[in-house]
């Protein structure tokens, strides 16, 4: 860990110029989702951050004050935070700055959902399992060289497809070339979401 980002992450060394970022959910940690990155793209680097907050011993990468309900000068402190650690270990791993792809589940969706729309020069395109509408900027940025794939389940208690929809079309106003799939699950990942990406990413040159 180098103190002064200080985000506890895995990094795992790629092929490829592409490199994954990946982001957890609530609970989870930085080695939970590398066997994830390594079936989207066996070739990619990755680069898996640990979430800062603890939530009754879980981390999560930003405050919330109830389920869906977010702490939204924490958001915007921890998105400028993500962002600056992606730059310097882009830059410390030499890995290709423009080449990133953002890969979240659940709160770590939400986190890159908030970076497409707080730094959009950060990643180039995103995977976003289980997302809802993090925040709603004062300006829409400029996402129209950005990719966004985005997964729900029609089944999520937590998150309702109107949600769903609803931040595809703010990234969709923002410029983003958005494709939205549901699956018939919950909140869960299933092995359908992973494939359709994994085939979704591919079509990324
Ligand atoms: C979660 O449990 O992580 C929520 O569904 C999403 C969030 O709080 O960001």
């Amino acid at each position: 860990m180098r103190p002064h980002l200080g985000f506890i992450h895995e990094f795992v060394p790629g092929t490829s110029k592409r490199t994954l970022l990946l982001l957890h959910g609530t609970g989870g940690n930085e080695h939970d989702l590398i066997s994830l990155g390594h079936e989207l793209d066996s070739n990619a680097a990755l680069l898996s951050p640990r979430g800062k907050i603890l939530e009754n011993g879980m981390s999560r990468f930003f405050r919330r004050l109830a389920e869906g309900i977010f702490d939204l000068e924490d958001l915007k402190k921890r998105t400028n935070e993500l962002a600056d650690f992606v730059v310097a270990e882009a830059k410390h791993y030499k890995l290709a700055a423009d080449q990133v792809v953002a890969v979240g589940y659940s709160n770590g969706a939400n986190i890159a959902a908030s970076m497409l729309l707080l730094r959009p020069e950060t990643p180039r395109a995103a995977i976003l399992f289980r997302a809802m509408v993090p925040l709603v900027p004062d300006k829409l940025p400029d996402l129209s060289s950005v990719r966004v794939w985005i997964g729900g389940g029609s089944n999520d208690p937590i998150i309702p497809i109107s949600e769903t929809n609803r931040l595809a079309e703010i990234l969709r106003n923002a410029g983003a070339d958005v494709t939205v799939r549901y699956f018939p699950a919950g909140h869960e990942l299933t092995p359908a979401d992973v494939e359709i990406a994994r085939e979704w990413l591919m079509t990324l040159e």
